[in-house]
């Protein structure tokens, strides 16, 4: 029997219609919760509360207009009886500008989208998680608020944003006995890749397919990253389990940020191999020869 950690506890996610969000939504139900689904894509966010009839309602919202955003919060509270958690997920790729290419209306597209809708969010959920006398906010982050080379420029800048944002506003919500972490995924396959090449719909789920069979060898733990590893860790952050944690971040990336990949990957070159002007299979072949007893 598994066990209801979220049985009676009411949580909106946001960016429920798919991917990340769409894991959470079907974990967080089968932990016992009620789950407001708020997006833009209607058709599959209906299609997930006739699923799950009764434990999810579903409602159109673009997390950048904060009036649908407070009203998709308020909603569940009324429609649910209270609120105890709030996951902010919803995301895309935004603006591919680099440094001196300055998109301006792209940069402030972007940072609504990532980084005011995770502020929004939690000012709209912070008077309904008082109300039941404490709760948890999750925001969702990225290895690329930790280092360069994972994703666009205002993309990366707004991650980072929500990871700050998460610790500066544990400091002020702690007293009211209301959490807020972060998770930061590495590469996990869902259609936001499709997004930021412009595919249709349905090219963008082949791709999906194609990234999960793809990204394994990019991860140290050998295994593609899914949506379903974020969502057991949204449940964790959001049940009593981790009720001692605030301000702080899980992250989730099969091992990507330890290190670079000669670190993990013996056939991989490295600077040591490249100083020394050896081949990985070289360098390893001296080491296990000094190595050797006697
Ligand atoms: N997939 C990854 O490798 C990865 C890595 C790190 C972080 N993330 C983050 O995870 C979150 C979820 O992304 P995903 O990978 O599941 O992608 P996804 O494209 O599968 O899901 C994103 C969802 O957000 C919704 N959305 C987009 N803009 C919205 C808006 N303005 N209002 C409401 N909903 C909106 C989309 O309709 C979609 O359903 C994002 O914040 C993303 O930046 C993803």
């Amino acid at each position: 029997m598994t066990t209801q950690v979220l049985d009676g506890k009411v949580a909106v996610i946001t960016g429920a219609a798919s991917g990340i969000g769409l894991a959470t939504v079907e974990r967080f139900v089968e932990a016992g919760a009620r789950v407001l689904a708020a997006d833009l894509q209607v058709e599959a966010g209906e299609a997930l509360a006739q699923r799950f009839a009764g434990a999810v309602k579903f409602q159109r919202c673009d997390v950048t207009q904060t009036a649908q955003l407070r009203a998709a919060i308020d909603g569940a509270a009324a429609h649910f009886g209270g609120l105890d958690i709030l996951f902010s997920n919803a995301g895309a790729g935004g603006t591919l500008a680099g440094v001196e290419n300055f998109d301006e209306a792209g940069w402030d597209a972007t940072q609504a989208l990532l980084l005011k809708s995770v502020a929004a969010g939690a000012a709209y959920a912070v008077p309904h998680l008082r109300a039941r006398g404490g709760g948890s906010i999750i925001n969702t982050s990225s290895v690329s608020a930790l280092q360069a080379g994972y994703a666009p420029l205002c993309y990366s800048v707004a991650k980072a944003g929500v990871l700050h944002f998460t610790r500066v506003a544990a400091a002020e919500l702690a007293p009211q006995r209301i959490r807020i972490n972060a998770i930061v995924p590495g590469f996990i396959a869902t259609n936001i890749f499709g997004g930021i090449m412009n595919l249709s719909a349905e090219q963008a789920r082949a791709f999906v397919d194609q990234i999960a069979e793809r990204s394994g060898s990019a991860n140290p733990v050998g295994r593609s990253g899914l949506p379903r590893d974020i969502a057991e860790a949204a449940l964790f952050l959001a049940s009593d389990a981790a009720g001692f944690m605030t301000g702080t971040h899980l992250t989730v990336d099969g091992g990507l940020t330890i290190g670079p990949r000669h670190a993990w990957d013996l056939n991989a070159a490295g600077p040591m191999t490249d100083v020394m002007g050896l081949s990985p299979q070289e360098l390893r072949a001296l080491r296990e020869a000094r190595m050797k007893p006697g």
